[in-house]
């Protein structure tokens, strides 16, 4: 298992060109299963969260090549479909292939995927969406099983909670549908649209796109005709970036953006202190004169991503008073609080309610343990800032999304490391 040895106390200098989207990229292989063609997709980024996918299709038969920066996909070929509990435990999102294998094949078996480290997560609004659309599903030996007689129904499907996933497999599932689908109270999220307008380019009909109403025209289970595609940039790699930027107090670009899908999180900067420089398709974060406390409410998107808590939270240990943060949408997302306070960080927390006390220049290096992705990136954070070493172990959950995490911080001047563990 490796680790991240981190020397602290650096200011960071440059530009760091940003990725593609890992949480655009998952539901977007999952929409090739929906696909009459080979397609050719750009700007994948390269985390192991994309590998996980990218193995279960190749189980369900899919077959894929690398050709330089290009991931070439047939998904034409699936025979299988069954999602075994090998895979899913190791990744959530692998529930993305619920709604399209059973819109495809008409029926599956998908592992449950279960709890995880920042909460219960259950899966249950996606369920019953599918239910809705005439699909019988069965919980069996920790399976979901699901069926149905001919094509999916298009039908009104009112989410009782926004769900980034389960909106997008009710898309997917909805354009191999019979008749129109409306998701009232739908994810917005800049993946969502990113997964809606590929759809979109391959023929299918959905209106609303960006909005928290989709109406979607189904193909009575014909194929699509997908075109070629590219990910869009990852804007939590991008954020991340920026507080590492913002956390040293350093001028920092990240490259290939787009600006407003961070506008929340660049509002944070600014309240915090910060200048924020907007170029074509890039951001520039410069140094706070004095780093202000601030308050953050996590929501959905357009509002401030459950995605940067942690990171900000990092910076808040920086800052000259009392920071609040609210976590609206996971119950258990402060795993990263006791290693941030072993830090040396003043932290107090109450329900789903964090108070950070900055106390800037305090942190101190130590042995810290990678609880979630998020959370992770934090405690690399809170290392670039403290006095001598921090080493953060279990880093399999940063790898599952950051992609070369320590080569683009090295890059920008980070004293920065991979070590194997009991070397
Ligand atoms: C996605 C993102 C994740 C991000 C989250 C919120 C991917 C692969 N992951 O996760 O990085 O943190 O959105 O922006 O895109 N819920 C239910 N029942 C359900 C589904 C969700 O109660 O059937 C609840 C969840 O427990 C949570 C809230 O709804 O409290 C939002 O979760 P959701 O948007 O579904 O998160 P994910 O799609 O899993």
């Amino acid at each position: 298992m490796d680790y991240l040895k981190v020397t602290g106390r650096k200011n960071l200098k440059g530009s760091v060109k940003i990725s593609g989207a890992k949480n655009a990229a998952l539901p977007l292989l999952a929409s090739t299963i929906l696909s009459k063609n080979k397609i050719n997709i750009s700007n994948l980024p390269n985390v192991v969260d994309i590998n996980t996918l990218l193995k279960l299709l190749g189980m369900l038969g899919s077959t894929y090549e690398k050709q330089d920066d290009i991931l070439i996909i047939d998904s034409t070929t699936i025979n299988q479909t069954k999602a075994t509990y090998d895979i899913v435990k190791t990744m959530r999102a692998s529930i993305l292939v619920l709604g399209p294998l059973l819109a495809r094949f008409g029926h599956c078996e998908v592992s449950l995927p279960g709890g995880c480290a920042i909460g219960q997560r259950p899966v249950d609004l996606h369920l019953k969406a599918l239910e809705q659309m005439g699909a019988l599903i069965e919980i069996k030996n920790g399976y979901i099983r699901a069926t149905t007689k001919g094509p999916l129904l298009g039908t009104k499907i009112i989410f009782d909670k926004v769900t980034v996933t389960g909106t997008e497999n009710i898309v997917m599932a909805a354009a191999l549908a019979k008749g129109e689908t409306t998701i009232i109270n739908a994810a917005k999220e800049p993946e969502v649209v990113n997964l809606c307008e590929v759809l979109r380019d391959a023929g299918v009909q959905i209106d609303g796109i960006g909005t928290n109403e989709l109406k979607i025209i189904g193909s009575n289970q014909e194929l699509l005709d997908f075109q070629d595609f590219r990910i869009i940039p990852d804007r939590i790699e991008a954020g991340t970036y920026l507080c590492a930027g913002a956390i040293t107090n350093s001028i920092l670009k990240v490259e290939n953006v787009i600006h407003s899908h961070l506008d929340a999180v660049l509002g944070k900067f600014e309240e915090m202190g910060y200048m924020i420089q907007k170029d074509d398709n890039s951001i520039t974060i410069l140094p706070a004169n004095k780093i202000l406390p601030v308050h953050i409410v996590t929501t959905e998107y357009p509002g401030f991503p459950t995605d940067m808590q942690a990171q900000f939270m990092a910076i808040a240990t920086m800052a000259e008073g009392t920071s609040i943060i609210d976590e609206k949408l996971f119950e258990n997302r402060f795993m990263h609080v006791a290693e941030l306070v072993r830090m040396g960080a003043d932290i107090a927390l109450n329900g789903t309610v964090a108070s950070i006390t900055g106390t800037p220049k305090e942190l101190l290096g130590t042995d810290v343990m990678a609880t979630d992705l998020r959370a992770s990136s934090a405690l690399v954070l809170a290392g670039l800032v403290a006095s001598g070493e921090t080493n953060i172990h279990r880093i399999y959950h940063l790898d599952r999304g950051y992609d070369r995490l320590e080569v683009k911080l090295a890059e920008l001047g980070a004293i920065i490391c991979r070590e194997k563990e009991g070397l």
